[in-house]
């Protein structure tokens, strides 16, 4: 789809400028390259399924390693290890004993808030809390603190910055955007760029201090329909570039030299393979003059096209395939055949090997040497430095948010009785959530972040410097009653896909934290909530049942930045005053998915801006609707198909390369699936579905809005369908839940469906617990408690050889599990 567009968009003129005697040397170097050479420029595989040899041999461009992936597989090696590794690669580009030219291959990592990856790094705030710090000076100290430990390591390029608009919160990776709003995304982009990259009108510019930037992710990544991780942006030209590109308008100025290309569609089409978003609108119309990578084999989900064979993306505009696949070979030997052929055409490859070439020349990597002989390399002492952590602090401090304080509890006087309660105490796990030494941030311990404070140890210090008496007891029961007592309490850490939700309620089924406030209401123990979120969610009870709340957010490694503002100083004055803004309303309810400044229904409980200093008078009560929405009971029996697909689900059908269709009217092809709408016991009651055998197809009853079926799993339901089978499998027969593009679980039942052929109707009766969790060779492991809180489509059949059924009343039933 070509967009024949009214919407111009502007030209932006970057701060690295583009510069002749580059230019000619990039000409000489291609006039140099062989083709073998060109598409090897275009290939990032994962350091878990690449060789310094492949390096070599292939003519890698570049290597990536993905959250929690390490040298080696060991999280605790040092600087030097990570040196060691990227001196291999290295050397590897710059071997010219086969007679080939000499091109340094890049590192890319992502560095979202410090180095994540990196055992004992600085870890800062996420970018939800850096927005409401209003601060884009200390954004641009954070990117080169950034830069400095990531060369310590000897990388060169950062996937960061997340430039994402979210406008629905349910979004798991809302924490990772600065705000809903796109002026403060525009006024960080740039300054992040600059931090990371230097100013690139000075000789900073990509110096040893510094390395590559990336704006991220290309494009509306932060507008899909209901939040949907990797979903569908539907808005209008004019709002995605008023809105979602608004940081890619700094980025660009800032010099930044690379963009990543999104997961999201636009309108249906993948951002991956959109020939008018990538090249027309930021190469050409704003100037892009960098390189556009992909993100993590998205462009498999390009319709037409899978991972290992992907012409549609480079045609579009991609430059470089991130390809986190261990068959990555075959990517590139297809790639290549098809500039051969003529699918790619070779100015195509050209333009992209010289951008991938300009952003090498700009970063000076042809001059910087081998990593392990940069100034920076292996300095175990830069990494988590005491310097660096002190910006953390200062970042901590600036973005908490105050949403009330009643009668002034706060600021604490540090020489007080303090009782510290909740499991987000002291709970570096919690506090530093997802892109944290793992991808998802589950699971870490202190082992995990050498020299990191926790809020409780920031509490301690402050208090016991002051001659105060500070205890830590998660459950909250003491023997000596306290002066006050503070709960730390809220989200486990997320990242991509796992992390969305279906609604604002925090943690609909557990009230514990909740309790927790209320005893000490109950004891007439002043109470100050600390809430540990990575995005607005609705608290009414919580904020009801404390004194004083304060949002907290993800605050990183630097957990004493906490205690600076909560407690005044030993002399009683104030320390340090709240001066975090929200920038991202609060809701009022939490069916309030999409919540945001300017909309026509805008009824947030906090608006955009808000939050307390200590000279405001606060007037909120203790009365807040505690009325949001209770989460239905579930019925027994949740029907999906009952003749036609019951709301919210719809039917779609998918063909061995992504081409895929909503099923209307009577009849409906994709290139392996056909499905007609038949009679059972009344008109069009049933659905027949006959697989042609030529690949890989689906049958799935899906939704846009992520269901939470966990009672269904945790009650013995099962999956119940009626079934007649018309031609026996020619391949093996996969049942799926799927939760997402890459996120499903897949329990084969080719036995079960040989045994009903030629039988008429049958029913089907699989137990929820039979499904097995949601795995991937790249380490995505989803056990079924967590999927099925996430499902999309829970009901889906899959096969890739010749296939005849027909099914009808698809449903999940409880209590049936184990008596089929
Ligand atoms: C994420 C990117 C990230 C990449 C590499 C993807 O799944 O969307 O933000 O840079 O993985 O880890
Ligand atoms: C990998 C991570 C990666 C992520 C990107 C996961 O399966 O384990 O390393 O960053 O995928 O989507």
């Amino acid at each position: 789809m070509s967009n024949p567009s009214a919407v111009t968009w502007p030209k932006i003129t970057s701060a690295a400028q583009p510069d002749p005697t580059v230019e000619v040397r990039i000409d000489e170097l291609l006039s140099r390259m062989t083709l073998e050479e060109k598409v090897g420029q275009m290939i990032q595989p994962e350091i878990r399924h690449v060789t310094p040899q492949d390096v070599k041999d292939y003519h890698l461009g570049s290597v990536l390693n993905g959250g929690g992936s390490v040298p080696h597989g060991n999280r605790y090696c040092k600087a030097a290890d990570w040196v060691a590794m990227a001196d291999a690669y290295y050397a590897a580009s710059m071997d010219t004993s086969d007679g080939r030219l000499a091109i340094p291959m890049m590192w890319g990592t992502d560095a979202v808030h410090g180095v994540g990856n990196l055992v004992g790094a600085t870890l800062f705030p996420h970018n939800i809390a850096l927005g409401a710090a209003n601060n884009p000076e200390l954004i641009r100290r954070i990117g080169e603190i950034t830069a400095r430990e990531i060369a310590a390591t000897g990388l060169d390029w950062d996937f960061s910055p997340t430039v994402a608009v979210v406008r629905d919160d349910r979004w798991g990776r809302t924490y990772e955007s600065y705000s809903e709003d796109p002026q403060r995304v525009r006024e960080y982009a740039g300054e992040m760029v600059e931090g990371l990259q230097g100013d690139a009108r000075t000789n900073e510019f990509l110096d040893q201090f510094h390395v590559i930037a990336t704006a991220k992710h290309f494009l509306g990544d932060g507008g899909t329909v209901n939040g949907i991780d990797r979903g569908d942006n539907r808005d209008d030209e004019t709002r995605l570039r008023d809105i979602h590109a608004a940081g890619y308008m700094s980025a660009l100025e800032a010099g930044v030299q690379t963009v990543m290309a999104s997961f999201n569609s636009w309108h249906g089409e993948r951002l991956h393979g959109h020939h008018y978003l990538l090249t027309e609108v930021l190469k050409n119309q704003m100037g892009f003059d960098g390189l556009v990578v992909g993100d993590w084999n998205g462009h498999g989900f390009i319709s037409g096209a899978s991972v290992l064979d992907c012409p549609q993306a480079i045609n579009a505009g991609l430059d470089m395939f991130m390809v986190a696949h261990p068959e990555w070979k075959t990517l590139y030997h297809n790639t290549l055949a098809q500039v051969q052929e003529g699918v790619i055409p070779i100015t195509r490859v050209d333009d992209a090997v010289r951008r991938i070439l300009r952003v090498k020349v700009r970063a000076g990597l042809f001059e910087k040497g081998a990593p392990s002989s940069r100034p920076l390399a292996g300095r175990d002492d830069l990494i988590g430095a005491a310097e660096h952590r002190v910006v953390a602090r200062q970042a901590v401090r600036e973005s908490l948010v105050l949403l009330k304080n009643k009668n002034s509890l706060l600021p604490l006087s540090p020489r007080s009785k303090v009782l510290v309660a909740g499991d987000g105490a002291d709970n570096i796990s919690k506090q530093t959530g997802g892109w944290s030494v793992t991808w998802q941030g589950t699971g870490n311990t202190m082992e995990d972040f050498p020299g990191a404070t926790t809020i409780w140890m920031g509490i301690e210090q402050a208090v016991a410097a002051a001659g105060g008496q500070a205890t830590l007891s998660p459950d909250g029961s003491f023997n000596d009653k306290p002066d006050v007592a503070i709960v730390v309490f809220g989200e486990d850490p997320y990242a991509e896909m796992q992390g969305d939700v279906q609604n604002l309620l925090y943690k609909p089924a557990d009230n514990s934290d909740w309790e927790l406030l209320k005893k000490f209401k109950a004891q007439d123990i002043p109470v100050v909530a600390l809430f540990i979120t990575g995005r607005p969610l609705w608290v009414n009870k919580e904020l009801n049942a404390s004194d004083a709340f304060a949002v907290i957010w993800q605050p990183g490694t630097e957990g004493a930045g906490v205690a600076d503002v909560i407690f005044r100083a030993a002399d009683g004055s104030v320390f340090h005053d709240f001066t975090g803004r929200l920038t991202f309303p609060w809701p009022k309810r939490p069916d309030q998915g999409p919540l945001n400044l300017g909309d026509e229904n805008y009824d947030p409980l906090f608006a955009y801006g808000y939050g307390l200093s200590y000279s405001d008078k606060d007037t909120l009560g203790d009365d807040l609707s505690e009325e949001g929405m209770t989460i239905q009971e579930t019925s027994d029996v949740l029907e999906i198909f009952n003749r036609r697909p019951l709301a919210p689900w719809h039917i779609e059908i998918e063909g061995s390369r992504n081409d895929r269709s909503e099923a209307h009217g009577n009849i409906t092809r994709v290139s392996t699936v056909t499905i007609s709408a038949v009679d059972r016991d009344v008109q069009e009651d049933a659905r027949r579905v006959v697989w042609n055998g030529a690949g890989l197809g689906m049958v799935a009853l899906a939704t846009r809005d992520r269901q939470v079926l966990i009672d269904y799993l945790n009650e013995d339901g099962a999956l119940i369908f009626d079934l007649k089978v018309d031609q026996a499998p020619a391949a093996e027969v996969i049942l799926r839940l799927g939760c997402g593009p890459s996120c499903n679980s897949d329990l084969e039942i080719t036995e079960e469906i040989t045994a009903i052929l030629n039988k008429g109707w049958q029913t089907l009766t699989i137990d929820l617990k039979r499904f097995p969790d949601v795995g991937s060779d790249f380490g995505l492991v989803l056990p079924p408690e967590e999927f099925f809180h996430l499902v999309l489509e829970p009901f889906g059949l899959v096969t890739s050889g010749e296939l005849d059924i027909t099914f009808a009343n698809v449903r999940i039933e409880k209590h049936v599990a184990g008596k089929a």
